[in-house]
This record gives C-alpha cells, sequence and structure tokens, in this order.
C-alpha cells in the first residue's frame, strides 16, 4: 500500500515542517525519503522552499517523504439521491483521523448552478459551520435543461468527478486513492486531478503568470503585510484557478472558503487544497475559453465597479513629502514641464501625529486651499486611510470615542478591546462586519470631507497590519491562536504573525475565520461611504482583496521594489488581478522600495502607461521619481509615454464598459485572445489591451532592443504604421530607450483623442480613428461614452455607444445608443485606415468628397479632419 508512483500519486501526509519517519507514521502514512521508482525527469531536488522574513526557511515544498497510503481510512458513500437541483449525498466515515474532532457525518450537496457552472458543496451534516459571508448566487431549485458538465462519484473511499461532456476532460477529479478526503475541525483537505500541467491563478502571488504543473509548488493564503516575494501568502486571498485541458479548452475552479490556506500543487498533476476552517465549497466553470471561465467567475463572484474615467489619468504619489511646500514644488515641477497629470494622493505624513481623519495643520497648513486649486485645475485628489485608529487621546479624539460607544472594535477573546501598534502607536481597529461600522465611518470620512474635499479613498494596512504580532499582550493559546496545523505562512509560523490574534472577535465571527476578509469589508464599508459622500464614481483603491472584492474597489500590488524583476513581475500580478475581477489594479510605478534610477523609471513608465491604474509612488526614505525629478531628456520620453496614455483612454475606457457587461477582463494575457496557440500560455512579458493592442515593453536594464512573440496573423506598428505579417513566432524589435512597441491587431478599429493635462480636457477632444484592416479588408471596434463619473450609467442608458466597421471600401459609424450627448465633445477627428488593398482615387464622406492623403509604403488612407459628429451615423466610402 505504500509503493505508489512518487511522482504522480504521493500526496503529502505531513504538511509541518518537522515531519520524520515516527511523526508520519503516527498518522499512519508511509514514509519514503528515496525514490522507489527512478525514470523520471523530476529532479529529486527540485524542492522550494518557504523562506522567512529572517530568510531561514520554514517549510520544504517537493516529493512528500511523508505520504498517504492506498486506502488510508476515508469517507463512504451511503446515500447518493438525484435531486430537483442536482445530487445530495451523504459520507460517512467509520473511525476518527489523526486531525482532532474529525467530523465523520458529511453531506454533500451538489448544485447544478447553469449550463457552464456547478457549485458543490461538503457540510458537516450534524453542526452548522462558519461559512463565507459573501453574497452568491442562490441555488436553483431546479437544473437547468443542459449542462456543458457530467458528474461521477466513488463509494468508498469517496471520490467526486466532474467531466466536460464535450471531451471528457477533467474539471475536478478526487477519486485518487491516495488522496484521502479529510475533513476534521481545523483541517480540511481535498484533492483533484487536474487535466494538464497548464494553470492560471492561485493570488495575490508574485511570480510568472503560468504556474506549471509539472513541478511542485504550494500556494499560501493568508492576508499579510509582506513585500511580494516568490513563495510567499501576500496582502489577498483569491483561491481560483484556471487550467488550460489538453485539448486547449478551459474551465476554472473557485474555492470559496476565507480560512488560512494552502494548496499544493504536484506534478501528477494535481492540486490539494488545505485548510483550517470552513466547509468545502466550490465553484467549476466550463468556460471553455479561458475569457468565458473569467466571465462565468466574475459574473459568479460580483462584476466590478466602474471606475470613474478621471481614474485612469496619471496618479502621482510618495511617502514622506512632508510639508506643503515640498508638496507643491512637486505638483507644480510636473505641470510646468506638461505631464498629464490628474490625480495628486497624500501618503500618511498629511495627517496629524497619522492620526486618521486628521491633517497636520503646520506641515500642511493650507492643504484644503492646495485642494480647492487641485479642483480648479481640474485635478482630484486621494488620501490614505489606515484602519488602525489611535486610542492614545481618550476623550479628545471622536473617531476613537465614538467607535468605544458604538462598540465598533474588534475584541480580544476576554472581551477587551484588542490593542495592536501601527503608525500613530497603539492603535485598536474597526470591525467593518459589525452593524454600526459604517455609519461610523461616514461620520467622520463626511465630516473630514467638509475639511479636506478629497475625491477619493486609499485604504491601505487592511491586511490588517500590526507592528506588535496579535495584540499588544500577545494572545492565548486556544485552538484559535494555536490550531493543530499552520498554513505554510511567512513570518514565525503563528497565524498572529503582524497582525491580529485569531482568537479576536468580529461581530460575524472570530478574527480567525475572517482574517482574509478585514480589506473587503473595509472596501465595503468605503464603497458605501463614497457614494453617500460623493455620489458618483469614486475610487477606492485597496491593498488587501478577497473574491467579490472588484464590486467595492480597486487595487494596487504594494510594496514593489525599484528592481528590474519587479518591474516583470508587475505584468503577471496585474494580469492575475483580471482574473480575480479586480481589473483596475497598478503596481507603484518607478517601483516603491529603494532608490529608483532614470532608466528603471523610464521604462517603468513607459509599461506603466498602460497598466489600467497608473500610479507613480514611492516610499518615504527613496529618491524623487516623479517624472520632474529626472533629466530633461527622461522627462520627455516619461512625458510622451503618458500622452500616448491618455490618448488612448477612450479605448481604455470602453474595455471597462465591456467589463461592466460580463466580466470580461480590461488587459488581457496573450493566451486568451489566441488560446489555440500553446506558445502564448507562458507569456507573460508582453500584454493586450482588450483582445486587440500588444504591449511589448523593455523589462531589462540596458536592453535596446527585444524578441517579442507575435501570435499568427497581422499587426501593425501603431507608430509608423508597417504591418508585420506573423507566422505565430518572436520577431526582433528594436526598442531605444524613447520606444514602447505598441501593435494593433488587424480587423481591429480604435478609437483614441489628442492628450491634453488632464483628462476632463483631454475627454473634450475630437476622437480620432486607427483602423488596422485584416486580409478581408474589414475591421471592427466601438466606442463607450459616458459623462465620466456619474452613477450607473450603463443601466440608466445615460451613454452613447458607437460602433465602427470597415467593409470593403468602406468604414463607418452607427450609434447603438445616444443616451449621452456633450455639448462640444465627440466630433470625429482623423481617421486612419492602414492596410488597404489598393491605392483610392476618390474618397466619399457622409457622399461628399473629402480630400486624404495616401501613403504608399503602408498602404494608408488618413484624413485629418473629418470633422463631422460622431453622434450620427456617418460613412466613408473610397473607390
Ligand atoms: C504601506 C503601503 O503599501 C505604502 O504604499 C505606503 O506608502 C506606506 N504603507 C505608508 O503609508
Amino acid at each position: 500500500i505504500c509503493d505508489v508512483n512518487p511522482y504522480v500519486y504521493r500526496f503529502d501526509c505531513h504538511p509541518e515542517y518537522y515531519s520524520s519517519p515516527s511523526r508520519c507514521n503516527n498518522r499512519g502514512c508511509c514514509w519514503r525519503d528515496t525514490l522507489s521508482s527512478s525514470s523520471s525527469s523530476i529532479n529529486d531536488d527540485s524542492i522550494n522552499t518557504i523562506v522567512n522574513n529572517d530568510g531561514k526557511s520554514s517549510s520544504k515544498i517537493g516529493r512528500p517523504y511523508c505520504y498517504f497510503p492506498v486506502n488510508y481510512p476515508s469517507y463512504k458513500v451511503t446515500q447518493w439521491a438525484e435531486t430537483n437541483y442536482g445530487y445530495r449525498a451523504v459520507l460517512i466515515k467509520e473511525a476518527s483521523s489523526p486531525w482532532p474532532n474529525d467530523i465523520l457525518n458529511l453531506t454533500l450537496y451538489i448544485w447544478f448552478q447553469s449550463q457552464t457552472v456547478l457549485h458543490f458543496k461538503i457540510v458537516d451534516s450534524k453542526n452548522a459551520r462558519y461559512e463565507v459571508p459573501i453574497e452568491m448566487p442562490k441555488p436553483p431549485a431546479v437544473k437547468p435543461s443542459t449542462t456543458d458538465y457530467s458528474v461521477e462519484y466513488f463509494s468508498s473511499p469517496f471520490g467526486l468527478k466532474v467531466l466536460r461532456k464535450s471531451t471528457g476532460a477533467t474539471l475536478f477529479n478526487s477519486i485518487i486513492s491516495t488522496a484521502p478526503l479529510i475533513y476534521a475541525d481545523q483541517f480540511l483537505q481535498i484533492s483533484t486531478l487536474l487535466d494538464s500541467p497548464w494553470l492560471y491563478g492561485l493570488g495575490e502571488n508574485y511570480g510568472p503568470l503560468l504556474i506549471d504543473a509539472t513541478q511542485y509548488r504550494k500556494f499560501t493564503f493568508w492576508a499579510r503585510d509582506q513585500i511580494p516575494i516568490m513563495h510567499s501568502n501576500l496582502y489577498g486571498a483569491h483561491p481560483f484557478y484556471m487550467n488550460i485541458e489538453k485539448s486547449k479548452e478551459a474551465h476554472g475552479v473557485f474555492f470559496l472558503n476565507s480560512n488560512a490556506m494552502e494548496v499544493d500543487v504536484q506534478p501528477a498533476p494535481a492540486l490539494t487544497f488545505r485548510t483550517i476552517g470552513g466547509v468545502l465549497d466550490f465553484y467549476i466553470f466550463t468556460g471553455p475559453t479561458l475569457e468565458n471561465v473569467v466571465q462565468q467567475y466574475v459574473q459568479t463572484i460580483g462584476i466590478p465597479a466602474m471606475p470613474p474615467f478621471w481614474g485612469l489619468g496619471f496618479h502621482l504619489c510618495r511617502w514622506k513629502y512632508n510639508n506643503i511646500d515640498r508638496l507643491k514644488t512637486i505638483i507644480k515641477r510636473n505641470k510646468d514641464i506638461g505631464i498629464p497629470y490628474d490625480v495628486q494622493w497624500s501618503d500618511i505624513d498629511y495627517m496629524e501625529n497619522e492620526k486618521l481623519w486628521t491633517y497636520d495643520k503646520v506641515n500642511y497648513n493650507g492643504l484644503p486651499q492646495l485642494i480647492d486649486q487641485l479642483h480648479k485645475d481640474t485635478m482630484k485628489y486621494i488620501i490614505i486611510l489606515d484602519p488602525g485608529i489611535s486610542d492614545k487621546y481618550p476623550g479628545r479624539y471622536p473617531p476613537y470615542d465614538r467607535g468605544v460607544q458604538q462598540n465598533v472594535f474588534i475584541r480580544n477573546y476576554t472581551g477587551h478591546i484588542l490593542q495592536g501598534q501601527v503608525w500613530p502607536g497603539p492603535t485598536v481597529y474597526p470591525d467593518f462586519t459589525h452593524p454600526n461600522a459604517t455609519s461610523w465611518w461616514l461620520k467622520d470620512a463626511e465630516d473630514f470631507h467638509k475639511v479636506l474635499p478629497y475625491d477619493g479613498l486609499w485604504i491601505d494596512m487592511n491586511e490588517p497590519s500590526n507592528f506588535v504580532s496579535g495584540s499588544s499582550v500577545g494572545c492565548t493559546m486556544n485552538n484559535l491562536d494555536r490550531p493543530p496545523f499552520v498554513p505554510a505562512i511567512s513570518g514565525d509560523g503563528t497565524l498572529e504573525f503582524k497582525t491580529l490574534c485569531g482568537s479576536a472577535r468580529q461581530h460575524v465571527s472570530t478574527h480567525y475565520n475572517l482574517h482574509n476578509m478585514y480589506g473587503l469589508h473595509e472596501a465595503m464599508a468605503t464603497h458605501e461611504v463614497l457614494l453617500k459622500i460623493m455620489k458618483k464614481r469614486s475610487l477606492s483603491v485597496s491593498r488587501s482583496t478577497f473574491p467579490s472584492h472588484g464590486k467595492y474597489g480597486q487595487h494596487w500590488t504594494g510594496d514593489v521594489r525599484a528592481t528590474w524583476t519587479d518591474l516583470y513581475y508587475s505584468i503577471p500580478g496585474l494580469l492575475n488581478f483580471q482574473m480575480f475581477g479586480i481589473p483596475f489594479v497598478g503596481a507603484d510605478v518607478c517601483g516603491f522600495s529603494g532608490n529608483s534610477n532614470e532608466e528603471l523609471c523610464i521604462r517603468w513608465t513607459q509599461l506603466g502607461a498602460f497598466y489600467p491604474f497608473m500610479r507613480n509612488h514611492n516610499d518615504g526614505d527613496s529618491i524623487d521619481q516623479d517624472p520632474g525629478a529626472w533629466g530633461t531628456s527622461a522627462q520627455k520620453i516619461m512625458k510622451e509615454a503618458i500622452e500616448l496614455r491618455y490618448s488612448l483612454l477612450p479605448f481604455m475606457y470602453t474595455q471597462f464598459y465591456l467589463n461592466q457587461l460580463d466580466g470580461s477582463p480590461v488587459i488581457r494575457p496573450l493566451s486568451f485572445a489566441f488560446q489555440a496557440d500553446v506558445e502564448t500560455y507562458k507569456i507573460d512579458k508582453q500584454f493586450l489591451w482588450g483582445s486587440s493592442l500588444l504591449i511589448s515593453p523593455i523589462l531589462e536594464r540596458g536592453k535596446f532592443n527585444l524578441t517579442a512573440y507575435f501570435p499568427s496573423g497581422g499587426w501593425y506598428d501603431v507608430f509608423n504604421h508597417f504591418k508585420l505579417t506573423s507566422v505565430g513566432r518572436y520577431y526582433y524589435l528594436n526598442t531605444p530607450l524613447n520606444k514602447i512597441n505598441l501593435h494593433l491587431r488587424e480587423g481591429n478599429i480604435i478609437p483614441w483623442q489628442q492628450s491634453a493635462v488632464t483628462t476632463a480636457k483631454s475627454r473634450k477632444n475630437a476622437i480620432n480613428l486607427m483602423a488596422g484592416l485584416d486580409t478581408k479588408q474589414a475591421a471592427t471596434g466601438q466606442l463607450f461614452w459616458d459623462d465620466g463619473d456619474s452613477l450607473d450609467t450603463i443601466g440608466k442608458k445615460l451613454y452613447t455607444l458607437i460602433k465602427f466597421t470597415a467593409s470593403r471600401g468602406t468604414l463607418y459609424g452607427k450609434v447603438q445608443l445616444k443616451g449621452y450627448r456633450p455639448v462640444d465633445e465627440l466630433r470625429l477627428g482623423s481617421i486612419a485606415i492602414l492596410g488597404v488593398d489598393r491605392k483610392p482615387t476618390t474618397l466619399l464622406l457622409n457622399n461628399k468628397t473629402k480630400e486624404f492623403q495616401w501613403r504608399d509604403d503602408v498602404n494608408e488612407i488618413f484624413i485629418t479632419n473629418a470633422n463631422v459628429t460622431l453622434l450620427e451615423e456617418f460613412t466613408t466610402v473610397w473607390i
């Protein structure tokens, strides 16, 4: 029973660090520290280590020495019933496993949620357990008439298999003789075979986009104030993955569980979910395209909030401007050189002694007037908030006093308000699940808005971060603080490291259960507060996130370093959040920690110009890195990059509209648009805006050329308009310091505008079109336009949507909906039609002859200024 294929069927029976033959034996498992069969390409030493903050390793990941034997005691199906909604089954186990408080009677529910979504849940038959308190679609009363999946099970030991009907591909398969289901109170584990080793997701993590399941890897989920590094739990928890099947279709699996968790990936290929609480609650999405999987997942957890148009502008921030003169100088020097610039931010140094809802009236004397001036200049202003409330000034600090009165602070095990430590020193933490919390948060937010009229909020440190572990008096030794098993999280091996005690009490449940959702709950409250105050769309940009966060707020990837490596990993980081339903995401441009340098900052600004959220932000002690801080030639290149971004915002904004309709990502990995091309699966140094603009940045120092992958088809260089017709391979691109490679995929039309110093101004410019014709002389595109910040313009139909079509000698625009009529906006400016098959003799615009230019080298028609309204149909015909 121990003689199992070491690569495929060894599932870890002792995931804790200190495994030994005797500990393994006590669990009734098998111990082999050598390979019993040798022919394999996997290196026996392919063991990754989890590295602690102190540099010591705390956990190893690799082929387990201690593994489950065949027929380890597990559950047996004693009833299996078909129901109107799917199936219900009873699972019974005779004897307890070695994990304490094993639950022997379980019920399995399988809901056929829709044709493409299956939902199954395994619960304790006798006692209710904690379940994640987020809004999910109601289980259906009856199943849909047809499904893309089918379900099978194995009775003893219990295993569940979900297959794709059309191909038989594995969507989920826990029928593995050496991977028993374990369901103890604080140790729940289920494994599944994967259809192929091509895996995406499992965040928040730092690393390449493609998770290679021919190797061992461990992903940990426990929100932590942790500089993004590999093999470490980071700020957010998203237990969602996508698997591209051998047949190149794709599916996704979401594990709805908020407890501390780890996921082992192993070369079977298989993965194991191991969590320390809650229930086993899974959603399977059948795709079959990667894009469909994301749409199905996002529609299940919630469509993201539509950002305001100004949010797509350039944002500038740093920690420790330290005083208003410095802040003014920096604003001025960037405006003086004409950097397009929409939003100025303030980090914690604007506060008085780092107290929330205050500003430093000495060092920041005149801040309200400065904000008024920003507003006059059509700019916006965002302030940071940390959840920790200072308790140093009882009786004199209303946010604290009212919080105590209204009982909104998290309490420790003994029922006293839990005290930790953040920037202001001793602090207490709001419990955003408390029914009084949102109105308490609103009161200060409203009052403070009258003092400092901010336009958005930045919610930082909400893992929550704590400079003393647990609380100022430590934690208990009970099973919430010292659970029988702790996933391989970074730190000192305790849950409370740099955060609160698991035993701390929140209104809805214990912090042990709710920790991973702290950022989400804060975002929910903040979103509501902003709606009430602004009555418009706003931004609440959060560091910690959990599934469904996108409905309430946005995200940035935290304390990335000013290094070339972090520049690169920002791309997979942002692409992951597209899959997690938080499309408005960015990394700190030029890097957060450490000193940036001119070349890095140039390349980062060029790449950042294509982040959905572009903010240059840095650490308190690093050198200045705002565009105005660098030499004149660097300034010029940065300005050009940001101008390029501004000019493309009509296209980007339209991607956000499309995201509203079905959850589609705003930016995409190449694989999403070219799923049949296996070469694209691992590409994470290039990406797409929508599915038509390809961005190929330089990510290395001293490099001025690139070999970039072009999926098969035609690609127009957006700058020189030359067409590259790819056979699906890498091409050499000359990329001097002032260049970022940008290609328009044939068959697409993109709307763009001349840039201006703010989006309020650029939005007034005419809309230009660039059409890249395909080999059939056809292309399509669209433009979504509304006032940029009103609520629910889509639901209320207060927007204008124009579809553009080019086809055999014509290009026309058709207004689909005219719900927004700007006074002086939406004229059609220039039109560039690329890849025209022959030089026309005549061109008619709305039936009148129109002058045009012809470029023979690229076969392009160019109309300098069409000068017609876009709110009516227009037609261009060339003969
Ligand atoms: C941590 C955040 O990640 C960082 O962006 C911020 O500057 C500091 N906190 C100070 O507020």
